[in-house]
């Protein structure tokens, strides 16, 4: 099966795009964006060796915005140069050798270089490619999609993991504090060390109308929490009293985005973040998301202990697997 990738679409359209590719106006990007202001989200420290400051920061951040990013977070500088050089690397090879790690086709699977093709809402296509690996737990790794070129790709990979496995953990352990549970109560209504570890590679080829375009288009993630950085093309969104606002990046910070099954959990205290990304004329975006996801049979509702008369659940317990089948449906 030939799909047509936006990269290749990209290498042939230098002046305009195709026309599924241009958002209606509510969504267009230079209609839509708030000009020169640049979103400060909060920035935190996770060294901070006083642990209540640092829930006091995190729940803030997690219960105002949804978002914020993380300095001193203890993954090296050139882990995560590594990282986004092998990532780039795989999509500058030619194109056949990038199908073979295509997504088979009706596959359960997420995992795979793919495009999006199914329609959203208004029927617009994505300018973005992307490549989706799990990193974690080895048991959830199928190497079959990991590139094999270039060389580095696996132990590169492997070692994010390992440290991003240091920051998750710290952070669940934060969050939970915060609502008031154990440290680890959080984590284990989540799945423990169950859970898995899903990376996306996001590859968004330069676009001749940037104003027109999205990249991804506005979403919560599904996951707990997702850990992303970016390379250095600006182009992250977030939404904030319903208008959209360029993020700001600070370099080597990871940019943690709260997904739907914490807001679950929560009960609503901690807030899924709405956001989207938009493309660039010139340069080519690259961005590395890690979703943190319960087991895919796992159910999630709103903590036990969170619940009482006076705070009745606001979200019904689901399976993982059927929350995002109904989220990707749109049927409630
Ligand atoms: C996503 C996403 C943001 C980005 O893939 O879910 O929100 O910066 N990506 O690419
Ligand atoms: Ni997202």
């Amino acid at each position: 099966m030939e799909v047509e990738r936006v990269q290749d679409i990209a290498n042939l359209s230098k002046e305009t795009i195709p026309e599924e590719f241009i958002r209606s106006s509510n969504e267009q990007p230079a209609l839509t964006t708030v000009l020169g202001t640049v979103l400060e989200v909060p920035v935190i420290d996770l060294s901070d060796p006083d642990e209540e400051n640092l829930v006091k920061a995190i729940v803030e951040a997690s219960s105002n915005w949804g978002m914020f990013q993380v300095v001193n977070h203890g993954i090296p500088d050139e882990t995560i140069r590594k990282l986004k050089e092998v990532g780039q690397a795989f999509f500058e090879l030619p194109q056949e050798e990038k199908e073979a790690y295509a997504k088979p086709p009706g596959s359960q699977t997420i995992e795979g270089y793919g495009t999006k093709l199914k329609k959203e809402e208004e029927g617009k296509r994505s300018w973005v490619d992307h490549l989706f690996n799990k990193i974690w737990p080895p048991s959830e790794v199928n190497y079959q999609f990991w590139p094999k070129n270039p060389p580095s790709y696996r132990e590169t990979n492997e070692e994010y993991a390992k440290h991003m496995r240091g920051v998750a953990n710290k952070l669940f352990r934060c969050l939970s504090l915060g609502l008031g549970l154990e440290g680890d109560e959080m984590k284990a209504a989540l799945g423990g060390d169950d859970m898995v570890y899903l990376l996306k590679i996001n590859y968004y080829p330069p676009c001749p109308r940037p104003d027109l375009a999205l990249g991804v288009p506005p979403h919560t993630d599904m996951s707990a929490f997702t850990v992303l950085v970016p390379n250095d093309v600006q182009g992250l969104q977030a939404c904030r009293d319903e208008h959209w606002y360029d993020v700001e990046y600070i370099p080597n910070a990871l940019i943690v985005h709260i997904g739907d099954q914490i807001e679950i959990l929560s009960n609503g205290m901690y807030k899924s973040v709405l956001h989207r990304t938009t493309v660039n004329k010139e340069r080519t975006r690259i961005s590395w998301p890690v979703f943190l996801e319960p087991p895919s049979k796992l159910k999630v509702g709103p903590h036990p202990k969170l619940i009482n008369e006076a705070n009745p659940p606001k979200f019904e317990s689901k399976m993982y697997s059927e929350y995002c089948a109904s989220k990707l449906n749109m049927t409630p």
